[in-house]
C-alpha cells in the first residue's frame, strides 16, 4: 500500500448530494404538479461547484470545484426546459476536450466561476471571488467567454455584486490576495465599470458579499485572512481563520472617491459572515445590517463552511460612535439568506433563507418576518431539503410578501431534485407547483430569478 493509499480520503464535500453530476443534459416540458404562475417569464438559475474531474478527497474544497450552472425556464404556466452546463473553464475544457474559452484571465485564475450566476444588461454571467473574472453565459447557459466588462474592471469581481433597484447599477466589494486594499465597484447598467474604490485594509480578509444602503456600502473585515503558509503548502483556497485579525464592519459613502474616508466600527466578537440579508439607513446616521453570522470559519474544517451553526443576527452599525449592536434574531442554524430585492438597501420586513446547522446539514426554508419577530419553516417531506430560496413578486408594484419563494430542492429518499414552488403568503401550505427534474442537482451556493425581457 502506498502513502497515498492509507490515507484516509473522505470528504463531505463530496459525498452525498455534494457528489457532482456528470453529465450536460436538457429536457423538455417538464412534468409538473400543481400550476405554475403565468405571470413568471423568465430563468431560475443556479451555481455550484462541480468538479469536471475526481479531485483527491482529502484535499478537496467545497469552494473551488468547476462551475456548473443549472436552468429551469417557465413560460405560460409550463416548465419548458431544465438544461445543466459546466462553466467552460480552462481545466474544464481541457478534461472535456472543448476549445478554450476565449476572453481575458484575471491572476492565477483559469476562468473557473462556481459562486453565483445573474443576468445584468440583458446578458447572463457566472460569477466567482478572490480573483477570477465573470464568464458571460448565453440565454440556454453556453459558456460565451470570459470578461473583464470590455476592459474597464482592473481587478477581478466578485460573486454577490448588489443590485440597486432605483438605478439598476450593480454595487460590489472585490478581494484580491495580491492586493493590500479590497475594492469598491460599480457596474452600470450598460456593462461596464463607471467607478472603483481602493479600501486599504490591514491584512488579506476574505470579503465574500458586503451590503448597501441608499447612501453606504457596508464593508465586512473579518477574520478569514489570506495564509501564505497554507498557499505555500498547496491548500485549494488558502484562507484561514485569523482571530488576531480582528472583526469590524466599514461604511464608506458611496460617493466616496477616498476609501480612507471609510468609518470602521468594531463588532462584539469575532464571528464570519458570508451574507448579510440586507441593510438600511436609520435616520440618525447609524445602518442596520442583518447578517448570517458563523461562530467561526476555516479553523477547523478549513475545506467548508462547517464551524457550527450559523444564525441570523441584527446588527446595527454606528459611525458616531465606532461600535456595533448585536442582537440574534433567529438562532436556528441557516444560511443563504435572501430578501424581496425591490427593497435592497431599503427597511425590509421579510426574509427568507435555509436550514443550514451542524455538518453542513441542510432543511427546510425559512421565512423570517422582522416586524413580528416570527420565523416559519416549510418542510418539504421526508428527506426533502432546500436549497436557497429566492423571492420573486407577484408584479412589479406587489406588497412586500406578495409573490413566489422558488427552490431547488433535493430528495435523498430518491436522489433526485424538482424544483418547489411556494406562495410566499401561504409559507407552510402546500406548494403551489411541483417541478420534477430529469437531473440531481447537487448542493451549491446561489441562484437568481432572471425574468425574461419584456
Ligand atoms: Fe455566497
Amino acid at each position: 500500500m502506498t502513502l497515498t493509499e492509507s490515507r484516509v480520503a473522505t470528504s463531505r464535500y463530496l459525498e452525498g448530494n455534494f457528489a457532482p453530476v456528470d453529465t450536460e443534459v436538457e429536457a423538455f416540458d417538464l412534468a409538473v404538479r400543481g400550476e405554475i404562475p403565468s405571470e413568471l417569464s423568465g430563468r431560475l438559475l443556479r451555481i455550484g461547484p462541480n468538479p469536471v474531474a475526481a479531485p483527491d478527497p482529502a484535499s478537496y474544497h467545497w469552494f473551488t470545484g468547476s462551475g456548473m450552472v443549472h436552468g429551469l425556464r417557465l413560460r405560460d404556466g409550463k416548465a419548458q426546459w431544465y438544461r445543466n452546463r459546466f462553466v467552460r473553464s480552462d481545466s474544464v475544457s481541457t478534461a472535456r476536450n472543448w476549445p478554450i474559452t476565449p476572453g481575458p484571465r484575471h491572476g492565477m485564475g483559469d476562468g473557473t466561476a462556481n459562486t453565483n450566476v445573474i443576468g445584468h444588461g440583458g446578458s447572463t454571467f457566472a460569477i466567482v471571488e478572490a480573483g477570477g473574472l465573470p464568464v458571460e453565459l448565453s440565454y440556454d447557459l453556453e459558456t460565451l467567454r470570459m470578461t473583464n466588462f470590455n476592459e474597464t474592471l482592473p481587478g477581478s469581481f466578485t460573486a454577490h455584486p448588489k443590485r440597486d433597484p432605483q438605478t439598476g447599477e450593480l454595487h460590489a466589494m472585490v478581494y484580491y490576495f495580491e492586493w493590500d486594499y479590497v475594492q469598491y465597484v460599480v457596474v452600470g447598467t450598460n456593462g461596464l465599470v463607471r467607478k472603483t474604490v481602493n479600501v486599504p485594509v490591514p491584512g488579506k480578509p476574505m470579503m465574500h458579499d458586503c451590503a448597501i444602503t441608499e447612501s453606504k456600502v457596508v464593508v465586512l473585515d473579518l477574520p478569514v485572512t489570506f495564509n501564505l503558509e497554507a498557499a505555500i503548502n498547496g491548500h485549494a483556497l488558502p484562507y484561514l481563520w485569523d482571530p488576531e485579525y480582528g472583526a469590524r464592519v466599514g461604511l464608506l459613502s458611496r460617493d466616496a472617491v477616498d476609501g480612507n474616508d471609510t468609518v470602521w466600527c468594531e463588532l462584539p466578537d469575532l464571528c464570519y459572515v458570508y451574507h448579510p440579508l440586507n441593510a438600511f439607513d436609520l435616520p440618525d446616521g447609524r445602518v442596520v445590517c442583518d447578517v448570517v453570522k458563523h461562530p467561526k470559519m476555516f479553523a477547523n474544517d478549513t475545506y467548508g463552511p462547517n464551524e457550527g451553526e450559523p444564525v441570523l443576527a441584527r446588527w446595527t452599525v454606528d459611525p458616531a460612535t465606532g461600535r456595533v449592536h448585536e442582537e440574534i434574531i433567529d438562532d436556528r442554524g441557516q444560511e443563504f439568506p435572501r430578501h424581496d430585492e425591490r427593497l435592497l438597501g431599503r427597511e425590509h420586513r421579510f426574509g427568507y433563507g435555509a436550514a443550514f446547522g451542524h455538518g453542513v446539514e441542510h432543511g427546510p426554508a425559512l421565512k423570517h418576518d422582522l416586524l413580528k419577530r416570527t420565523t416559519e419553516l416549510h418542510e418539504y417531506g421526508e428527506g426533502r431539503v432546500s436549497l436557497e430560496p429566492v423571492f420573486v413578486p407577484r408584479h412589479d408594484d406587489a406588497g412586500e410578501d406578495d409573490g413566489w419563494v422558488m427552490s431547488y430542492v433535493y430528495d435523498a429518499t430518491t436522489n433526485s431534485s424538482d424544483v418547489v414552488i411556494l406562495n410566499a403568503q401561504d409559507f407552510t401550505g402546500e406548494p403551489v407547483a411541483v417541478v420534477s427534474l430529469p437531473q440531481r442537482v447537487p448542493f451549491g451556493f446561489h441562484g437568481n430569478w432572471v425574468p425574461d425581457e419584456a
